[in-house]
């Protein structure tokens, strides 16, 4: 019998990481992606000592009841709303997920959402994909769309991700707000050229306003219906943060009456399900959560999550020192 902790990866993951694991690790990791009921998950992580988990896979203090072995859950993601960090301490099984390595690559894709959505990408190509350009007459004032540049970008939520958004808009000669709980130091607005506003002056002065904040209960429906009343017809919508902050419901109403001019949309209420009335819309952009979906930063989170579950399983470069744990403290409770 094998004396090597176990691990499961539930779901497909990169090779070079599975094998970088499975030289300290009696590996399972699953080949197909897949959903699982709680009682599915919970008699998975019954036999096993870490587990990387992605961002569907939700942790609670039923899945964890009972189970004395685990030691570490690794989330594929930086968010971890998925997760009930409380429950896992009092479970004394270590959490962590994927800060910092995935800031500019989903700050590229907010603004690749946000230009998409300015500047009608999406619909166009539809169109054209469809033929309907031979034999169109086209118009000189068909497909306008609304500029991005010299205009005042928005950033609800300014963690680094907000702030490597706003780093990109000094090329585009943007204004920048934000709005968040805390002020950023002065030296940081300063380098990111950003001013913190009230929310409902956020909401008002926004040409284009970006989600980056987490998902916590008080943050459900941020964006609703009395919000999006307070912005310019004219101004975009972008949520990359995630579904529930925003009340699709109420955007789809927004956009569809031109009430407010695109949307660009990662994320989604009740994911992967979206909303109906925004499949049939023409003004917004959707995508099915890929904002972090590059070759390198998918990797690094990868190889994150890997460290955090081999370190924490006292094993690799780093034993001990999970280097992005959400939880660390409940180590010192661990009598192996
Ligand atoms: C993606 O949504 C993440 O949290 O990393």
């Amino acid at each position: 019998m094998s004396t090597k902790r176990k691990v499961w990866v539930s779901r497909p993951l990169f090779p070079d990481v599975l094998a970088h694991l499975a030289e300290y690790v009696d590996l399972e990791a699953e080949t197909v992606e897949g959903t699982r009921t709680p009682a599915q998950l919970k008699a998975k992580l019954a036999d096993v000592d870490g587990a990387i988990l992605g961002l569907s896979e939700r942790v609670d203090a039923g899945v964890l009841e009972g189970n004395t072995r685990l030691k570490v859950i690794a989330n594929l993601g930086v968010g971890f709303n998925n997760f009930d960090v409380e429950a896992m301490t009092a479970a004394g099984v270590l959490a962590s997920n994927t800060p910092d390595v995935l800031n500019e690559s989903v700050a590229d894709y907010a603004w690749a959402l946000m230009l998409a959505a300015a500047r009608r990408v999406s619909a166009s190509e539809r169109w054209l994909r469809a033929g309907h350009w031979p034999g169109s007459a086209t118009r000189f004032d068909d497909w306008l769309g609304v500029d991005v540049h010299g205009k005042t970008l928005g950033i609800l939520g300014m963690g680094r991700i907000g702030q490597a958004i706003a780093r990109r808009a000094s090329g585009f000669d943007m204004r920048v707000l934000y709005h968040n709980r805390s002020h950023l130091p002065e030296q940081t607005e300063r380098e990111c050229r950003a001013s913190w506003v009230e929310k409902a002056q956020l909401l008002r002065e926004s040409d284009h306003l970006i989600l980056v904040l987490p998902f916590t209960p008080a943050n459900r429906h941020a964006i609703g219906a009395p919000e999006l009343a307070q912005m310019k017809p004219s101004a975009v919508l972008v949520n990359i943060a995630r579904g529930g902050i925003v009340d699709d419901a109420a955007l789809a109403v927004a956009l569809r009456e031109k009430r407010l001019a695109a949307a660009g949309l990662d994320v989604f209420e009740g994911e992967p399900s979206v909303h109906p009335t925004l499949l049939d819309l023409d003004n917004v952009v959707l995508s099915p959560h890929i904002a972090s979906a590059s070759e390198d930063t998918r990797h690094a989170m990868a190889r994150l999550a890997a460290d955090n579950v081999l370190a924490a399983l006292g094993l690799g470069e780093s034993a001990r020192h999970p280097p992005t744990a959400l939880n660390p403290e409940v180590m010192a409770n661990w009598s192996d």
